[in-house]
This record gives structure tokens, C-alpha cells and sequence, in this order.
């Protein structure tokens, strides 16, 4: 082998390796890989296929001038130097596939001047798009950038363009004006014309100015943005900017500035953690936001001209007060959204001659402050639109100043508008009474089942108004944990729960155990048994008891056997027996009904603790306790066991006439202990007659039941 076969074998490897460079007065077309092929006339289409590892530079006259196609792919990387497409008067595309690494370099495409050119870069691990790489670009200019690893768009880089797409980019990096186009020109003529397309990007920051010429369309869809900057969308006019299917960490304060108008912004199952104060100040004709989770919208977050306002179907933990400003808007609609946190003045919107409808319906409300729907009182009766909203709120008879809060005025109608379309919860004690499955119902019908001028309620089946509240949605649980916090903090949060977990445990295995024991009838409560053998020393404590000597209790309550246990109370030779039934029944009821309502509200609770103390409070009295709670059990059965006709049901509550503690109690509740010092009115059982006024039991110092 000669030397000159050495040394081309040399130089092939080198270039192997180390790249190509293409020699003086070389073409594309002269190189290994590539064909340029004539397609219509003298237009050429270059097709060239790289090897793993090739590098090429194109520069100024490489390709040759008639080309209209140029297809690349392979290699492992790809520069684009100045020039490389200058004075083709055909070129119409690029495409770039399966290249590792491509880099269009500042004025890669200068003068480039055939009315469209398409730049297609598919495959790739890194692209970047330097300053200026389109400068003194005459066409109009498409480029689609799909399934790459890293992209890299600096300031300026575009000076004209009329769409660009970004599809499956693991990570784009957006610079300061990146979307500044210094010679759209003429192309503006009719309102802007480019359209930005996003679809599964993930972009840490939007940075500021990052959209700043004018722009027809900016749309991200299936995307994640850690931040949008102030000042990101800085542009005099989008005409639609549309986030959807994408979400979006921070928006910071002035991320749409002012001056910007905005005729469509569309926010639509986006996921948003926070929307910094002033972030939305642009003039917006249609504002929407839809099926999206926000976790928290900060004071002053939009404050915009919006002619026309849609959020509807989200879910917002906070919105706080006056987060919302819309200034000379039309309509406004704020329905079915759930609201965790509703402030005061949450959504601030003056009338204006232009009003047309705002419509507040369908909403769940979790908490709320006074004020909260302070923006009320201004409106028109004909153009408020107020329908079917829930607020977590107890029902009570004095709603009506609670809805004053609300809306911070006094106004009859409007008060009447809200009260009829709005929900409250009732207590698990009128839910059972009027069988009400979920709980809620309309607070009109409310009011006028409970806070008649009897104060007597009936207990019936509820046939008005419900509502199906969820409250199982994430906003409600998802406190979002900072990734960047210290892992101490974590070892001890961990520490906490699980001495926490032991501790909890522990407990209820006590009282399981304990109630076990009582169920079974190892545990012997008697202290309510002070006048029969029975000695205060066997109080409390445990001794096992014969099977045969447990008595059988039939499995339903009914009221023949409670008719059968008062008589037999009454008889001295069967009064032991039919205490220690009653007692056990008493037992096995309470427990019944405690699982029953696997979500015991607070006040029921007081309920049965006042209910299960009654024995000790009696205890001196001629009435001893066996009796009372016998009583206790008739009135209970009659409340709650379900449904006989009133005709049917026994006349029970005639031969007892006081009324039970519990539901005096209850009424109490219900009335918001207004009027504590007067005597309080009783809860009719259906049924029934007329029960005689009662006053409120004292509280039980100590309760030793349950
Ligand atoms: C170039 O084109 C010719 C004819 O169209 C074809 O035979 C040849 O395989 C091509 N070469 C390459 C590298 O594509
Ligand atoms: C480029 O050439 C390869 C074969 O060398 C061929 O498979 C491919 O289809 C060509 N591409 C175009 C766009 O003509
Ligand atoms: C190429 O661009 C330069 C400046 O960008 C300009 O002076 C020149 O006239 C252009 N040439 C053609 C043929 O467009
Ligand atoms: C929404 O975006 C996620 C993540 O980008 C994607 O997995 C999912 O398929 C998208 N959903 C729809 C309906 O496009
Ligand atoms: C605003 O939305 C309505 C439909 O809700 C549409 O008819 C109207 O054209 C939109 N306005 C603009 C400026 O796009
Ligand atoms: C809304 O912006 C105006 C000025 O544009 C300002 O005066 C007002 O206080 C802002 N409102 C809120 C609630 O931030
Ligand atoms: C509302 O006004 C009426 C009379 O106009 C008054 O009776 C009522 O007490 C007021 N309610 C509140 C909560 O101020
Ligand atoms: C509320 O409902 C009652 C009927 O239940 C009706 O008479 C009244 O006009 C309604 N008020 C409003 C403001 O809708
Ligand atoms: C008040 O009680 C009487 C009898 O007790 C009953 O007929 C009447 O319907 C009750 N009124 C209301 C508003 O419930
Ligand atoms: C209340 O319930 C009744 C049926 O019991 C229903 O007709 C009515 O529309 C409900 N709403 C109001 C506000 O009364
Ligand atoms: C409540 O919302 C969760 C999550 O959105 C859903 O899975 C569940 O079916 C909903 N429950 C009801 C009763 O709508
Ligand atoms: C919002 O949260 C709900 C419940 O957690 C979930 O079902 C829904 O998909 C979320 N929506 C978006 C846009 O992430």
C-alpha cells in the first residue's frame, strides 16, 4: 500500500470521526451520503443520509441554488453557519431528522427569499436556535420542531415568522424576546398573523418579554410551565392566547401586562398552583377558565377590562379577597366551580351601563368570609342570575343574617334570591328525621320545615331540594409538599405520625376493648342503680358473667318489648330483671346507633353524652334510672325508626309526656341558643301531641357512660 493510499485511507477516517468539512468550491451534493436530484426543470431536491458519528457545516453556497428541498438525516451533529441558504430564490424546505445535535447559527438564513419556507427539525437530542438566525429573512417563515430532547431558542431569534411548533420537546428554553420579530413587515397588515403552538413541552420559565410582537395565536396543550415571568406576555396584542390540558406552577404579578389586548384567553383543565397578584392586567373581550384546579389565586391576582367572564367547572382552594377585579364588563358567569376558600370581596365586579348578566350558580363553597359575595348588593334584580349553591354552613333559623354578612347589605329581594337557591347541611339528627341521604337541603325549605311559628318540626320524609356535595376532590387534601424541603423536617414529620399512629392505636384498641367487654356483658355499669342490693363498691369494676345468665335480646326494638319492659318494671318480683334488659338494650342501642352514623357530627355527639348522663342526673329521683332511659328509648324509637304511619305508631309519647332532653337540646341548636334564657320550645314527634315547655338540662359535670 502506497503512501497516498495511507494517506486517503487517513483522511477517510478523519472524517469518519471528526466531521466533514466540505472543501473549497464543494457542494452538498459532492459529498458521500448525499444526492441531489433534479425535480421539475432545474429545481433540485438534496437528499442526504449521515452516518452516526458525521458531523456537517454548511455555509455561504453549499447548496446549491435551485434546491428547493433539502432532506438531512442522520449524523450526529448539524450546523447551520451564516449564509448557508443565501440567494435561493426556490428553497421552500428543511428537514433535519434523526441528527443528534442541530444549530442554526446567526444569519443561517439570511436573505433567504422564497415566499414560504417550512423548517422541519424532527428526532433530535438538541437543537438550538441562536440570536438572529433568521435575520434578513424575506419569506415567510413555518417551523416545526417534534420529539426532541433540548431546545434552545435565544432573544430575537426569529426576525419573521408565521408559525411555529413545538411538540414533545423535553425541555424548551425560552429566552427574553425570544418571539420579537424585528421584519414581520407587511405581513401584519390585517392584525397579527402568527400562530405559537406548545404541545407536550415542559418549559421552566416563561421569561420576561418572551412574547413580545404582536401575535394571532399563542396555544399550549398538554404542557408544564414551572413559571411564567412578569412581563411574559408583553405583547400590544394576542389575539388568543389558550393553555389547556397544562399546568402551570407560579403566573407571576404583571405576567400579561396591561397594555396587551387580548381578545380570547382560555385557561381549560389546567392545573395552577398560584396566581400572583396583578399577574392578568390585560384587556381581555372573553375571559374563560374552565374544569381546571387552582390552588391558590392571590389578592389582586386579575384585575382586567373583561367584556365577557366564564369560570366555570374548577376547583379553587383560595380565592382570596378581592382576587378578581373586572372593570366595564357584560356578562360574568361563576358557576359550578368548588371553592375551598372564599374571602372577602372575592370577586369585585362595578356595574356599568354595559351589564348584561352575572350568574353565580351552581358553586360549592367550603369556607367563607363575611363580605364573600360582597359584589351583590350592586347588582340589578334581572341581571343577577343566582341558582342552586351550597355552602358548607349548618342549617339554621337565623340564615337570613347570615346571608346579610354574605352579601354585606340588607336587601329584602336579594335575600330572597339566596335563601331559595342556595344549601345548607343539616345536623345527622334532622337528616335521620326527615331521611334525608345526603344531608343537604335547600335553606328555604329549611326554613320552612323547622323555623315555623310553632318551632315544632315534623319528622317526615324531606321531598324538597337536595344537593350532592363532593368533598373527596383533591384540592381539598392536596397541601402540595415542597420537594426542596430539608430532610430533618421530613424524619421528624415521619417520627410525629408514627408516635402519633402508636398513640391513636393504642387508644382504640383501649376503647374497642373496653366497649367490647361492655357488649358482651363482662362489664357491669350499675352506678345509676344506687336504690336496689347493688354496692357503690362493685362500681366499675369487671366480672365475668355466666352465659346463662346473659339475657336474650331479641334483635329489633320494638315497641312491644319496651311496653313489656315498662310493665315488668313496675312489678317488684321482675323490676331487677327488666333493669338489667333495659340497661343492655340501652347498650346495644347506643352502639347501633353510633355506627350507624359513621360521620357523627359534633353537636350529636354533646347529644348522646347529655342522653347517656341522664341517669345521673336522675339519679335521686323518685324516677329512678332504668325508667328514664326506658323513656329515653320510646321517644328515640318514635324519632327515628323508620317508617310507620302515624297512624300506626302507638300513642307512646302520650303516656310520657315530657319531651326527651335530646330533642330540646337539639331545637336549641337549631335556634343558635338566641334566646338561651327564655324557656325553650319543643320538637314534636309525629304523631304526637303537643309537648309541654321544658327547660334545657344542666350540662353533667362528669360524664362516666361511654
Ligand atoms: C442517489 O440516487 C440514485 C438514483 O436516484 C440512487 O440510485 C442512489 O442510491 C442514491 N444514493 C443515495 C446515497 O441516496
Ligand atoms: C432520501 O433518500 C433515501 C434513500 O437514500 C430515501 O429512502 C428517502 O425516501 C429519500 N427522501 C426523500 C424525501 O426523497
Ligand atoms: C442580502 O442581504 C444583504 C443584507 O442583509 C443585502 O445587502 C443584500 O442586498 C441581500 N442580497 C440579496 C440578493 O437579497
Ligand atoms: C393531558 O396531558 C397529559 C400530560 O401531558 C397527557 O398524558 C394526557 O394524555 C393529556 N390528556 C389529553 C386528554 O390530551
Ligand atoms: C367571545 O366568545 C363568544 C362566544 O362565547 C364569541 O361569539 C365571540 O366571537 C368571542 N369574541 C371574540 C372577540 O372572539
Ligand atoms: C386594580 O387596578 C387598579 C389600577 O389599574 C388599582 O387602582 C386597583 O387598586 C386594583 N385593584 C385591586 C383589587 O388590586
Ligand atoms: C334587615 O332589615 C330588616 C328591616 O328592614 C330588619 O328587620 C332586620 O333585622 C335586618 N336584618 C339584619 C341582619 O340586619
Ligand atoms: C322564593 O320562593 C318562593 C316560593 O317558595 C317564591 O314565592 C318567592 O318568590 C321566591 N323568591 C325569589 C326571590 O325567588
Ligand atoms: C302549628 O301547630 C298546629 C297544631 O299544633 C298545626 O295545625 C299547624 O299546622 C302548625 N303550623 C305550622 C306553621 O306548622
Ligand atoms: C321546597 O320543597 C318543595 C317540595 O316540598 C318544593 O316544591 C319547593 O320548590 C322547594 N323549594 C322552596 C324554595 O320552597
Ligand atoms: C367525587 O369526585 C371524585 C374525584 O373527582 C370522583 O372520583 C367521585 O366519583 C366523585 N363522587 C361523586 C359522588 O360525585
Ligand atoms: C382536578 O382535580 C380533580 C380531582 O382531584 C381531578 O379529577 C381532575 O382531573 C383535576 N383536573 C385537572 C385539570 O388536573
Amino acid at each position: 500500500m502506497g503512501v497516498r493510499s495511507w494517506r486517503s485511507f487517513f483522511v477517510l477516517l478523519w472524517v469518519y470521526f471528526f466531521g466533514i468539512k466540505l472543501g473549497r468550491g464543494d457542494t452538498i451534493c459532492d459529498l458521500k451520503g448525499c444526492n441531489c436530484t433534479v425535480k421539475v426543470a432545474k429545481w433540485k431536491s438534496v437528499n442526504c443520509s449521515l452516518s452516526g458519528v458525521q458531523e456537517l457545516r454548511l455555509d455561504l453556497y453549499r447548496i446549491p441554488l435551485e434546491t428547493v428541498d433539502v432532506f438531512i438525516t442522520g449524523g450526529e451533529k448539524i450546523a447551520l453557519g451564516p449564509k448557508s441558504f443565501d440567494q435561493m430564490p426556490g428553497l421552500a424546505l428543511l428537514h433535519i431528522e434523526g441528527t443528534r445535535s442541530v444549530v442554526m447559527e446567526k444569519q443561517s438564513f439570511r436573505n433567504v427569499t422564497t415566499p414560504s419556507l417550512i423548517i422541519q427539525i424532527q428526532n433530535c437530542d438538541q437543537l438550538s436556535i441562536k440570536t438572529g438566525a433568521f435575520d434578513g429573512v424575506q419569506s415567510s417563515i413555518e417551523v416545526e420542531i417534534v420529539r426532541c430532547g433540548s431546545v434552545n431558542v435565544e432573544k430575537t431569534a426569529f426576525g419573521k415568522l408565521k408559525s411555529a411548533l413545538f411538540r414533545d420537546v423535553e425541555e424548551l428554553v425560552l429566552a427574553t424576546e425570544t418571539f420579537e420579530f424585528k421584519n414581520q413587515g407587511s405581513i401584519g397588515r390585517h392584525g397579527p398573523v402568527t400562530t405559537i403552538f406548545f404541545d407536550h413541552v415542559t418549559i421552566t420559565t416563561i421569561p420576561p418579554r418572551t412574547f413580545f410582537s404582536s401575535l394571532a395565536d399563542v396555544t399550549f396543550r398538554n404542557s408544564h410551565i414551572t413559571e411564567i415571568k412578569s412581563e411574559a406576555f408583553s405583547a400590544n396584542q394576542i389575539s388568543s392566547i389558550t393553555f389547556t390540558n397544562s399546568s402551570i406552577d407560579y403566573i407571576d404579578s404583571n405576567s400579561f401586562i396591561s397594555r396587551t389586548l387580548i381578545y380570547n384567553f382560555k385557561l381549560q383543565k389546567c392545573t395552577i398552583k398560584q396566581i400572583r397578584e396583578g399577574a392578568v392586567m390585560s384587556a381581555i373581550t372573553n375571559l374563560t377558565v374552565q374544569h381546571s384546579n387552582i390552588t391558590e389565586i392571590q389578592s389582586g391576582a386579575i384585575n382586567s377590562t373583561v367584556a365577557k367572564v366564564d369560570i366555570s367547572d374548577n376547583a379553587i382552594r383560595n380565592l382570596q379577597s378581592s382576587s378578581v377585579t373586572f372593570n366595564n364588563w357584560n356578562k360574568i358567569s361563576f358557576d359550578h366551580n368548588i371553592v375551598f376558600n372564599l374571602h372577602a370581596h372575592s370577586i369585585q365586579a362595578p356595574v356599568n351601563p354595559d351589564v348584561v348578566e352575572f350568574s353565580f350558580s351552581g358553586n360549592e363553597i367550603f369556607k367563607f368570609s363575611q363580605s364573600a359575595l360582597s359584589f351583590v348588593p350592586d347588582l340589578d334584580d334581572h341581571v343577577f342570575v343566582f341558582k342552586d349553591n351550597f355552602f358548607e354552613q349548618t342549617c339554621h333559623c337565623t340564615l337570613d343574617e347570615w346571608i346579610v354578612e354574605l352579601i354585606n347589605a340588607n336587601i329584602t329581594t336579594k335575600i330572597n334570591k339566596i335563601a331559595n337557591n342556595t344549601f345548607c347541611r343539616v345536623t345527622d339528627f334532622l337528616s335521620q328525621c326527615f331521611e334525608l341521604k345526603v344531608g343537604v337541603i335547600n335553606v328555604k325549605n329549611f326554613t320552612q320545615l323547622v323555623c315555623n311559628s310553632n318551632f315544632t318540626v315534623v319528622c317526615e320524609p324531606y321531598k324538597g331540594e337536595t344537593k350532592i356535595v363532593n368533598t373527596t376532590i383533591a384540592i381539598f387534601t392536596d397541601q402540595d409538599s415542597d420537594s426542596s424541603s430539608h430532610w430533618l423536617t421530613v424524619i421528624i414529620t415521619t417520627t410525629s405520625i408514627l408516635i402519633l399512629l402508636v398513640i391513636i392505636t393504642s387508644t382504640v384498641m383501649l376503647i374497642r376493648g373496653s366497649r367490647w367487654l361492655k357488649r358482651k356483658g363482662y362489664f357491669r355499669k350499675i352506678q345509676y342503680n344506687q336504690n336496689n342490693e347493688h354496692s357503690n363498691d362493685e362500681e366499675n369494676t369487671i366480672e365475668t358473667v355466666d352465659e346463662g345468665d346473659k339475657l336474650d335480646i331479641s334483635e329489633d326494638l320494638t315497641m312491644e318489648l319496651l311496653q313489656d319492659l315498662s310493665k315488668k318494671l313496675d312489678d317488684p318480683l321482675t323490676h331487677q330483671e327488666a333493669s338489667e334488659m333495659i340497661e343492655q338494650l340501652y347498650q346495644k342501642y347506643i352502639h347501633n346507633m353510633g355506627s350507624e352514623n359513621n360521620n357523627q357530627q359534633e353537636d350529636e355527639a354533646h347529644l348522646y353524652e347529655e342522653l347517656g348522663n341522664l341517669q345521673i342526673a336522675d339519679a335521686n329521683k323518685q324516677q329512678s334510672g332504668p325508667r328514664s332511659i326506658l323513656r329515653l328509648m320510646e321517644e328515640k324509637f318514635n324519632t327515628h325508626f323508620e317508617d310507620i304511619d302515624a297512624d300506626d305508631r302507638p300513642a307512646l309519647v302520650g303516656e310520657y309526656s315530657e319531651p326527651s332532653d335530646a330533642a330540646v337540646h337539639l331545637y336549641s341548636e337549631l335556634r343558635q341558643n338566641k334566646d338561651e334564657s327564655e324557656n325553650k320550645d319543643s320538637l314534636k314527634s309525629r304523631g304526637s301531641s303537643n309537648m309541654a315547655f321544658r327547660p334545657l338540662p344542666d350540662k353533667p359535670g362528669s360524664s362516666k357512660m361511654l
